[in-house]
């Protein structure tokens, strides 16, 4: 059974095809270029995504443009992996989408849905934010006097403990939407902030915007983006930094 991992030059892709690899599964990747040993595919245009899809039983969608582009990624791989018979698509999303409307969770529903009405049989796994997603949001504003975050609570999660879920689920059979996943703490963006800088350094203060007149911003009031219940994630956002960075003296 061959599993064909979409995007796996990116930063969950490529995890979840490591993965897949260690779990002893026979397991390829593809990017829009092909380099590297990958298939080549790219699901905007669809050129060489029937030659990639070739022998693949199963397919986890990891490939995102960032954007509305995504709508026709997934529309592109769906209609080609119903020409090819595909057995399973496993598909990557985020916990409490369309309780945040904003323009790339919207997108996140869509994607679901085309997925939903394509008639491959599917598993859709809810993740929540990465570590590695408000390391980026605190670290694109280093030049700022100030950081600015929504003033909510966040429950990242590793990404390679995401990779080895899909990797898990891509070796069973479709099973719908599973349970949603999230980190192991639960933190206000100030303790968040707090840590990042500990481990960054610097003494800028953060802006923690209130925007309840925003639904997005209600949203994340009310914690759509969290999961309640025993944790999946074992790394904190601490230990992710420290990993990263090392530990300050
Ligand atoms: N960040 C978070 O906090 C978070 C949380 C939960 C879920 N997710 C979801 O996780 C998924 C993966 O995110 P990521 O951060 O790993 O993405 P990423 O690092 O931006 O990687 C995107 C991948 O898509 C490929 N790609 C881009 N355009 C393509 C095209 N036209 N055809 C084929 N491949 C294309 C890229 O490779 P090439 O450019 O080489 O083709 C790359 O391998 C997304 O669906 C995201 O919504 C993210």
């Amino acid at each position: 059974m061959t599993i064909l991992v979409t995007g796996a030059t990116g930063q969950l892709g490529a995890p979840t095809l490591a993965a897949l690899r260690a779990a002893g599964q026979e397991a390829v990747g593809s990017s829009s270029t092909g380099r590297n040993g990958l298939r080549s595919a790219d699901l905007f245009t669809g050129q060489g995504l029937d030659e990639a899809l070739r022998g693949v039983e199963t397919i986890v969608h990891c490939a995102q443009t960032g954007g509305r582009r995504d709508l026709r990624l997934a529309r592109n791989l769906t209609a080609a992996a119903q020409r090819s018979g595909v057995g399973h698509l496993v598909l990557i999303s985020i916990v409490g989408i369309e309780d945040i409307p904003m323009p790339y969770y919207d997108q996140r529903v869509e994607i679901e849905k085309i997925a939903g009405a394509s008639g491959v049989p599917l598993t859709i796994q809810r993740a929540t934010q990465f570590h590695t997603l408000i390391d980026q949001i605190f670290s694109a504003q280093r030049r700022l006097p100030v950081v600015i975050a929504p003033a909510s609570r966040f429950q990242t999660i590793a990404v390679p403990e995401v990779a080895s879920r899909l990797a898990e689920l891509a070796g069973g059979g479709p099973q719908g939407r599973v349970d949603d996943i999230g980190g192991p703490e639960q933190l206000g963006v100030g303790e968040l902030y707090r840590q990042w800088r500990a481990a960054r350094g610097g003494m800028r203060p953060s802006l923690q915007l209130r925007l309840p007149f925003l639904k997005a911003f209600r949203g994340l009031d009310a914690g759509a983006n969290l999961v309640p219940g025993e944790p999946f994630g074992r790394e904190t956002f601490g230990q992710y930094l420290r990993a990263k960075y090392g530990a300050r003296r």
